[in-house]
């Protein structure tokens, strides 16, 4: 990248770029992918137990289980909680599919209650209409990296004994009460997805827990079901976190505090350029949370207008997510209908995310408020 600002404020900013922190800590990483080359084991050794333990401890959980992935770590966490064929599981409509696939790949039926409209995360007050004796667990997650409204949802669930799974993906270091995600329901999943706020070079996850019996068990579940050697006590499958990519993200948990600093200072540049224009919604942070801002979303009415022209003037967005998971193809057989859940559908017509990762320079934001500035004045 030029030195020049001026130069660096005319060339196309990506959504997302992972190229200049490799520049930053490229050296870190491969003396870590090199340690585990000449150490010749790949898998379940000692890279990944550490990352287990740094990862838990960084939650403030007694245990990490890494997963092959994101959605490794969801499937196993609900298997973890019992959930069955047949079994209800209540998760917002508004995610990434992962957190609904999750859920049927166990043959349970995913029941959606719609999301709080200004911090699109599941709304406590919708829990009720949707339980039902069928229900075995809640999924919430933590969009954007944001942290879900925990207290009420945990305090729900305590009464039917319902157990809570955090679909942490997008939301490692955020906090809810003072407390990080990961450490707010009985189970929490995490992606490393490379371009997640601790990304891998490849696919890798995490679930934490601070039962150390549900850590023993999913620790069976991702290698086999094996309970020693070749003896395999339930059905399981190879759902483990390989050495490299736990080598590397020891390396990359190292700088993720100043990572997520360079987020927060980036957002709030943001929402001080949109706070007084009407027609900008920026994200909302309520008193007592701290967002991880993994995606910057605005939302704005004219949304895909919006998106074309800042693709002329190559400036990256993306949406997420343009269809709710009720809206799916999918989960057409479960007879949802476009009107079901209001707050999910508009928000996913008029969210947009904007470039965002900690690398980006002050120039370049302002280009990009300016631009989004512009075309909701005219
Ligand atoms: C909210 C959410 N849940 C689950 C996942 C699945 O994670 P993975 O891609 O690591 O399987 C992702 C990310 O991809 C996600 O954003």
């Amino acid at each position: 990248m030029s030195s020049n600002p001026l130069a660096a404020s005319y060339s196309a900013i990506p959504q997302f770029d992972l190229a200049e922190q490799y520049g930053i800590i490229g050296s870190e990483i491969r003396e870590a992918v090199e340690r585990v080359l000449s150490s010749h084991q790949f898998i379940l050794g000692r890279e990944g137990a550490t990352l287990e333990e740094e990862i838990a401890r960084f939650c403030g959980v007694a245990h990490g289980v890494g997963t092959g992935s994101g959605t490794d770590a969801l499937v196993l966490a609900l298997r973890s909680c019992g959930v069955a064929a047949g079994d209800e599981v209540i998760l917002p409509p508004f995610t990434f599919v992962a957190t609904g696939s999750a859920v049927s790949a166990l043959g349970a039926k995913p029941v959606f209650a719609d999301i709080h409209p200004s911090t699109y995360n599941i709304d406590p007050a919708q829990l009720d209409r949707r339980v039902t004796p069928r229900t075995r667990a809640i999924v919430v997650v933590h969009l954007y990296g944001l942290s879900a409204d925990m207290d009420p949802i945990v305090e729900f669930a305590r009464k039917r004994n319902l157990p809570v799974v955090e679909d942490s993906a997008q939301a490692i270091g955020a906090t809810y009460q003072g407390r990080r995600t990961g450490s707010l329901g009985d189970v929490a999943c995490f992606s490393f997805y490379p371009t997640k706020n601790l990304g891998a070079c490849g696919d890798a996850g995490m679930i934490v827990t601070n039962s150390a019996e549900r850590a023993a068990r999913l620790r069976t579940l991702r290698n086999h079901g094996q309970t020693g050697k070749y003896v395999s006590s339930e059905p399981g499958w190879n759902g483990r976190l390989d050495e490299i990519q736990a080598a590397i993200l020891r390396v990359k948990l190292r700088h993720l505090p100043e990572w997520q600093r360079a987020r927060q200072a980036h957002a709030a540049e943001y929402t001080r350029h949109f706070s007084q224009i009407p027609g900008i919604m920026p994200p909302l942070v309520p008193d007592g949370y701290e967002h991880v801002f993994h995606q910057y979303s605005i939302r704005v009415e004219e949304r895909d207008k919006l998106q074309r022209l800042l693709t002329e003037k190559k400036i990256g967005s993306s949406v997420y997510y343009p269809v709710p998971l009720h809206l799916q193809p999918l989960y057409a057989s479960l007879g949802y209908k476009a009107g079901d859940f209001p707050h999910a559908e508009h928000a996913a017509q008029e969210v947009l995310s904007l470039p965002m990762y900690p690398e980006l320079k002050s120039a370049q934001l302002a280009r990009v408020a300016e631009a989004v500035t512009e075309f909701v004045r005219h």
